[in-house]
């Protein structure tokens, strides 16, 4: 596995790859959510690329850059495991040198749930994208329904920006009790860990109303609120019912795909989960189908 650390190595690296070339883009700190993705590319690519980078245009000042969790040999050993070819692990100095002002604003989708809740952050995470994008010239980039927002917000800026790539979108995955795999999982205290389990309960009780036909979003809504109101260590950020394309937010019963997604703070870190309704779904093709799906 070949590392590249500046442009010229990974320029160098990426021109010696021919075929399709399927890019998974990570802040390292890696996990089975992001080897899936890494799994998913190799079954689909000739070769795979990762890049590592904990991108600072995304977090805000008030956010954990300083202390995000790094293992960079740990991580490098688990994607040379896994048949990745080429990895690319710039340093910030390397993505914004002194003078850098160039940034990539998706405007609508990046507004609302994630957006709101953290202000610039899909202006960061846009622009490092964009450069990567721009850099590595794959065919393919893998993503995960994890955070569906950026799905949307990447789906969104690679159509309007022309990139001529595909966008791939894995199912999350999850911990023996259902809780999602993030990086920030290492901030909880074991009685906060043991909580947590009431983040993917509150919308599985939602699906399963809906899999029941139940298709009013505030009363979907309302059962994710009141599962997480039972918990004393959780606290609901957002409960968002939206289209599934466009993550606009709905308010009429509809048979459309739907995003239903939530965002619980739970000691330090703030849990993400979502799921597509009807629940089929949630699984590489059909994520990939309606995620922020363009046309
Ligand atoms: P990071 O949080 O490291 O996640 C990298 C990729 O792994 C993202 O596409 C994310 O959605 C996916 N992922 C995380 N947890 C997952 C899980 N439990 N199951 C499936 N996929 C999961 O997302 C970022 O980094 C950054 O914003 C990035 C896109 C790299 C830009 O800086």
């Amino acid at each position: 596995m070949q590392i590249a650390e500046t442009i010229q190595e990974l320029r160098q690296a990426r021109q010696k790859l021919s075929g399709r070339i399927g890019l998974v883009p990570t802040m390292g700190y890696l996990h089975e959510g992001h080897l899936s993705l890494v799994r998913t590319a190799r079954a689909e690519c000739d070769h795979v690329l990762a890049t590592i980078f904990v991108n600072p245009a995304q977090f805000s000042a008030q956010e954990d850059l300083a202390s995000y969790p790094r293992d960079l040999p740990r991580d490098l050993a688990m994607l040379e495991a896994e048949g990745v070819g080429l990895v690319f692990t710039p340093s910030a100095e390397l993505m914004y040198p002194p003078g850098y002002q160039t940034y990539v604003t998706v405007e609508q989708v990046s507004q609302g749930k994630e957006g709101s809740a953290r202000p610039g952050h899909f202006r960061g995470v846009a622009t490092v994208v964009a450069k990567l994008f721009n850099l590595i010239q794959a065919q393919r980039a893998y993503f995960g329904q994890k955070d569906a927002q950026q799905v949307a917000v990447i789906r969104r800026m690679t159509h309007d920006l022309n990139f001529p790539l595909e966008i791939v979108v894995c199912p999350i995955v999850r911990e023996a009790d259902g809780l999602a795999m993030s990086s920030r999982n290492v901030y909880l205290s074991p009685a906060e860990r043991r909580a947590a389990a009431v983040v993917p309960q509150a919308w599985q009780r939602a699906a399963q109303a809906y899999g029941a036909g139940e298709r009013h979003p505030e009363v979907l809504r309302s059962i994710v609120r009141e599962h997480i109101a039972q918990e004393p260590l959780a606290r609901l950020d957002y409960v968002s019912v939206a289209s599934a394309r466009t993550l606009a937010e709905q308010d009429a019963p509809s048979e459309e795909p739907l995003l239903l997604s939530l965002a619980v703070q739970v000691g330090r870190p703030r849990l993400l989960d979502n799921c597509l309704l009807p629940m089929a779904l949630n699984t590489r093709e059909g994520a990939s189908a309606v995620l922020g799906r363009i046309e």
